[in-house]
């Protein structure tokens, strides 16, 4: 790979040892991968926050870092609302670490506005074109799909060691070469909300990490962008989709010739899953709401009280846009909580039965919480049922 006189520089460890580690590991990423050099990025979205994933290794691993990122900066949720913790039922033992963990990124310069959807709270960070090194499967899929920016599915590591340098191995979707599609997907029904999240479900699980070209009867949102790749990037290992007539770079390519469709009788097999099974907990916003969703949630909890756990997962800066819609679902039970998610927070190990609105947190709670999970509308998980 070619490296520029001050790249060289700083892997023979002439800025210190943390921008040497940071250079070492980059490189090896370019070599392995091929690429030819280093591109600048825009912006880095860093994952492994939360103490349940990363562990003491992970927290005496950044608290030995020096230095600060060169590129705007943002963490991917921690393992607790970072003020409301108490209410969530985590423990003390665990806020500390957690803590000490948050503070370390902070150390280095890096935005402590823990969430997955950084493009909800901060448009400069991401564009059509842009260069990126974000690491969060779902905000990955977002930047490259939606967006039309440009980044791979970055380790927590290599999204920091592009932070502090600026700049990423130019290989993989990087790469004009590296963005066409493979496969198409026909969508034989019309769509709407939780609905994307039960076909991302379904089609990341058949084409893995090819790169799906969506044929669809119904235009989505950006929100039902959102969760159709959150889900098919924890289903399957989708960075990267384009929907025709939608996304950005969609009218760039034909149809590929090999297809597989859905129909809706395969969509209703994933929400009737486990229909009428006792819930413990409705978790909403996976990736985190937008404002929308926020108001929406604010709007079918008008009036109601809820009779079982409800929590509403945001970034801390649409909560605090939209005070109003936090008092009104707050009003009638639910909660909202920010900084965190029903999937990295231990909060969630504790209850039995979870029901989203997301296939992503479908796909993973099961795994990494230890407890079932069902998909149901928004209407239907605020009720607290998943009888749709
Ligand atoms: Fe975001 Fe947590 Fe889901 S990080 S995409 S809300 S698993």
């Amino acid at each position: 790979m070619y490296l520029t006189r001050e790249e060289e520089a700083l892997l023979d460890g002439e800025k210190g040892p943390t921008l040497q580690k940071a250079m070492e590991l980059l490189t090896a990423l370019g070599d392995i991968y091929g690429a030819d050099s280093l591109v600048p990025i825009k912006s880095a979205q860093i994952a492994g926050v939360s103490y349940k994933t990363i562990g003491d290794a992970g927290l005496e691993w950044i608290s030995d870092l020096k230095g600060k990122v060169v590129v705007p900066s943002i963490l991917n949720p921690a393992g607790m609302d970072l003020e409301r913790w108490h209410e969530m039922g985590v423990d003390e033992e665990f806020a500390a670490n957690q803590t000490k963990i948050i503070e370390a990124y902070q150390r280095l310069g890096i935005r402590c506005e823990c969430t997955c959807t950084p493009y909800h709270i901060d448009t400069s960070l991401a564009s059509f074109g842009d260069h990126l090194a974000w690491s969060e499967s779902s905000a990955v899929s977002y930047a490259n799909s939606v967006i039309g920016a440009r980044t791979n599915r970055e380790g927590g590591p290599s999204a920091l060691a592009a932070a502090l340098i600026g700049k990423t191995a130019n290989y993989g979707y990087h790469l004009d070469e590296n963005r066409a599609p493979v496969i198409t997907v026909q969508v034989d029904c019309q769509l709407s909300g939780a609905d994307y999240g039960a076909l991302g479900y379904l089609v990341g699980a058949q084409v893995g990490s090819d790169i799906p070209m969506f044929r669809l009867q119904s235009r989505p949102t950006n929100t039902e962008l959102k969760a159709l790749g959150a889900a098919m990037a924890a289903s399957g290992a989708v960075a990267l989709y384009h929907v025709v007539g939608v996304t950005p770079e969609s009218g760039s390519y034909q149809a590929p010739d090999e297809t597989i469709t859905i129909e809706r009788s395969q969509l209703d097999e994933v929400f009737g899953k486990d229909r009428g099974h006792h819930v413990d907990l409705a978790a909403l916003g996976c990736p985190h709401y937008s404002l929308e969703e926020l108001e929406l949630a604010a709007e079918l909890l008008e009036g109601v009280r809820v009779e079982k756990e409800v929590w509403i997962y945001t970034s801390r800066q649409v909560r605090d846009a939209s005070p109003d819609a936090v008092r009104r679902i707050e009003a009638s039970g639910a909660k909202v909580f920010v900084d965190t998610c029903m999937v990295v927070s231990p909060a969630t190990d504790r209850f039995g039965y979870v029901l989203t609105d997301s296939g992503k947190a479908l796909k993973y709670i099961p795994g990494m919480c230890g407890v079932g999970s069902g998909l149901a509308s928004i209407r239907e998980c605020l009720k607290g049922r998943n009888s749709d």
